[in-house]
């Protein structure tokens, strides 16, 4: 079971430093647990949780390793800091960044190639659901993921409905289940669920089958509410 604290535009190296000092110290339970600064953030991070397990990851990844590319962060940069991962394919991102398919796939790849974790997002709008399409939105993102990327040992999908990201719509446990298995019938892979994962929420949504942890945005930026989240999906 993961549990990844996505931090978005949030904290700054001071804000960061102190959380995650506080975040040493909390009952984490017995779950993996990874938080996701932005890049100004990382090596703060990095170094307040040096020799522990929590792992730092990033926001994203360019996919190549130097160039004309003003504004973006190179993998081996981040492997230079001591950065454990990065997440790719935010809906965030995909909505407001131009990232497609295709650019997830380059990212995801650079990323492994130098030795990352992904955590890589898909998930359906709320119209894309209304108008009955969420099966094949999933199997479109997965599969372009499934169909680019040979070794899928480090990497993670993160099955985030657009609908329910920042809204405090969870997913019911019955739909993100549904969604988890039609994820792994493409790619087998451990999936994580994300979208308004409160501590109210996390255990019924961890102890679905298919649900191998979560990725939490509003609820990791509090040290007791991340905390809690983890303490509670350690239970199932
Ligand atoms: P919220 O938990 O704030 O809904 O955000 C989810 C998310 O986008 C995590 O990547």
């Amino acid at each position: 079971m993961l549990i990844a604290g996505n931090w978005k535009m949030f904290k700054g190296v001071g804000e960061a430093g102190e959380f995650c000092r506080a975040l040493r110290e909390a009952d984490l339970g017995t779950v993996d647990v990874v938080v996701c600064p932005p890049y100004v953030s990382l090596a703060a991070a990095v170094q307040a949780l040096s020799m522990t397990e929590i792992g730092v990851a990033a926001q994203n990844v360019h996919w190549a390793d130097d160039g004309a590319f003003t504004g973006e962060i190179s993998a081996p940069m981040l492997r230079e800091l001591g950065v454990y991962g990065t997440i790719v394919g935010h809906s965030e991102r995909r909505q407001f960044f131009g990232e497609t398919d295709d650019t997830v796939v380059k990212r995801i790849l650079a990323a492994m190639e130098h030795g990352l974790h992904v955590i890589a997002c898909v998930g359906e709008t709320a119209s894309e659901r209304e108008a009955g399409d969420t099966e094949s939105v999933i199997r479109r993102q997965v599969g372009a993921i499934a169909e680019g990327v040979a070794d899928t040992d480090d990497l993670v999908i993160a099955y985030e409905p657009v609908w329910a990201i920042g809204t405090g719509k969870t997913a019911t446990p019955e739909i993100a289940q549904e969604a988890h298995a039609l994820v792994k019938s493409i790619l087998d892979v451990p999936v994580l669920y994300g979208g308004s994962v409160k501590p109210d929420n996390a255990a019924e949504l961890a102890a679905q089958p298919d649900v191998d942890g979560a990725l939490v945005g509003g609820a990791s930026l509090d040290v007791k509410s991340f905390a809690t989240i983890c303490r509670e999906a350690s239970h199932s």
